[in-house]
């Protein structure tokens, strides 16, 4: 009764699987929002939080959304229709694809500025720029940075091409070969920059930061944006998950693979907290530096090492990897769907979505300096962005992907699907899956608008 294979092409083996989701999931997210928004929310509290929603949140959705995809082999949209119609439920389902492409649309419109900030110290590492800097220097050089709309726009334009051109040739060319070799490397150069910032007198009190509680810094929001943070860390919530679980063969086990890229994602996301929180102090900043915080930090870091020239040009290099990997996933639902439904080539599709979402990022870079008094509940229009997709969208995405999964699945389908029997792995997830997922989720939610006090 369900496909086997997606007209869009297959992952070639399990492996080709786990590290394109892993490439989707490790990204800006890790390196660049995790940090900084931890440091918003004093830190160990917010990090506990995150970790409990990766693990009894996270980990269960993205084997629902893998699950989903596998079973539909289509754009999410085209997914959940007829999965819901298969299983006698309302087509409305497909709402879910719909939400998951306006989510993505908001989410790359922002992200790819960023990666476009990240491509420019590429150069500037590369060019000595950070030789000697100090705190100030770097946080002036920032500034200016994110003050000239044009160079903000010319990278934008960059890192949308770059996206585009690998979403039009197949997400399974190219990909796979990138995220095989680019990763391992990641993961090395953040383990040194662990070891760099042991030698910076102030590890423990990094560490501390990172890992006591405290409870007091938390509030509402906070609780809100660790879960969001876990939502966006781990592309979960909007499709870009399902629709690689799509690409994927009948045979592999769904919970193993999830167990690793959620595994290698949250590690990436603490060693970049470890490797950028003892900095923080060393250097006398206060953890609260905002979206800017990696490269008002790590420059300095560059500028002192041995061979820091050559160590920071890799390293924005492979987060600019980091970025593109994950950039893609996000674009591919709404590909697929124009694909399957509007009879695109895919390069017509990825051309028509990516200047979509160049368009809208351009709203968000011009946030940044020209249009900085526009507000809406005090926050820029990039920042708002970021916060409806990952603390609103995404969680209510997964919320809807859980009660799909848990209550209008046969649980026969599922446990068809999982592979895992019906043994304790497979009631686990059930429980995870029908309960504490849409449970936990839903509190939060109403907590964090006012309707439900904790
Ligand atoms: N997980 C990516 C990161 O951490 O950078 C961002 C992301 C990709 C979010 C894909 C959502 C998504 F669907």
């Amino acid at each position: 009764m369900t496909a086997t294979t997606s007209i869009h092409g297959m992952w070639s083996t399990r492996m080709a699987f786990i590290l394109a989701a892993t490439g989707s999931a490790v990204g800006l997210g890790n390196i660049w929002r995790f940090p900084y928004t931890a440091g918003e929310y004093g830190g160990g509290a917010f990090v506990l939080v995150y970790l409990i929603c990766v693990a009894a949140i996270g980990i269960p959705i993205m084997m629902a959304e893998i699950m989903l995809g596998r079973r539909g082999r289509q754009s999410p949209i085209n997914t959940m229709r007829l999965l819901a119609t298969q299983e006698g439920r309302s087509p409305a389902w497909q709402l879910l694809g719909w939400m998951g492409i306006v989510a993505g649309f908001l989410i790359l419109s922002f992200y790819s500025v960023v990666a476009g900030w990240t491509m420019a110290y590429v150069f500037r590492a590369a060019g000595g720029a950070f030789a000697g800097v100090d705190a100030e220097t770097v946080s002036l050089m920032f500034g200016q940075f994110i003050a000239d709309p044009e160079a903000l726009l010319a990278w934008h334009s960059i890192f949308m091409v770059m996206s585009v051109a690998v979403v039009a040739r197949g997400v399974a060319n190219g990909l796979e070969s990138s995220v095989r070799f680019m990763m391992p490397a990641l993961f090395l150069l953040l383990v040194a920059m662990v070891g760099y910032a042991m030698t910076s007198g102030h590890f423990v009190e990094g560490a501390t930061y990172l890992f006591r509680p405290d409870f007091s810094k938390l509030g509402t929001e906070g609780i809100l944006s660790a879960m969001g943070q876990a939502f966006f860390s781990l592309s979960l919530g909007m499709g870009a998950i399902m629709v690689y679980g799509s690409y994927l063969n009948s045979r592999s086990s769904i919970a193993t693979s999830v167990v690793i890229i959620a595994g290698t994602d949250t590690l990436v996301a603490i060693l970049a907290g470890l490797a950028i929180f003892p900095l923080v102090f060393a250097n006398d900043l206060a953890p609260q530096l905002g979206s800017g915080m990696v490269f008002k930090v790590l420059p300095i870091a560059f500028g002192q090492m041995p061979g820091g020239q050559f160590f920071g040009t890799l390293f924005f290099l492979l987060l600019v990897f980091a970025a593109w990997t994950s950039a893609i996933s996000l674009l591919e639902p709404m590909v697929a769907w124009l694909v399957e439904n509007r009879g695109f080539s895919r390069v017509r599709a990825a051309m028509l979505a990516g200047v979509a979402v160049w368009l809208l990022g351009i709203a968000s870079l011009l946030s940044l300096n020209l249009w900085s008094d526009l507000t809406l509940f005090g926050l820029g229009f990039m920042d708002l962005c970021e916060f409806v997709a990952a603390n609103v969208m995404l969680p209510l995405g997964g919320v809807l992907i859980a009660i799909f999964a848990g209550w209008m699945l046969a649980r026969s389908s599922s446990i068809d699907e999982l592979r895992l029997g019906d043994g304790v792995g497979y009631r686990l997830w059930w429980l995870l899956i029908r309960y504490v997922a849409p449970i936990a989720v839903a509190i939060v939610l109403l907590n964090a608008v006012g309707l439900l006090k904790l």
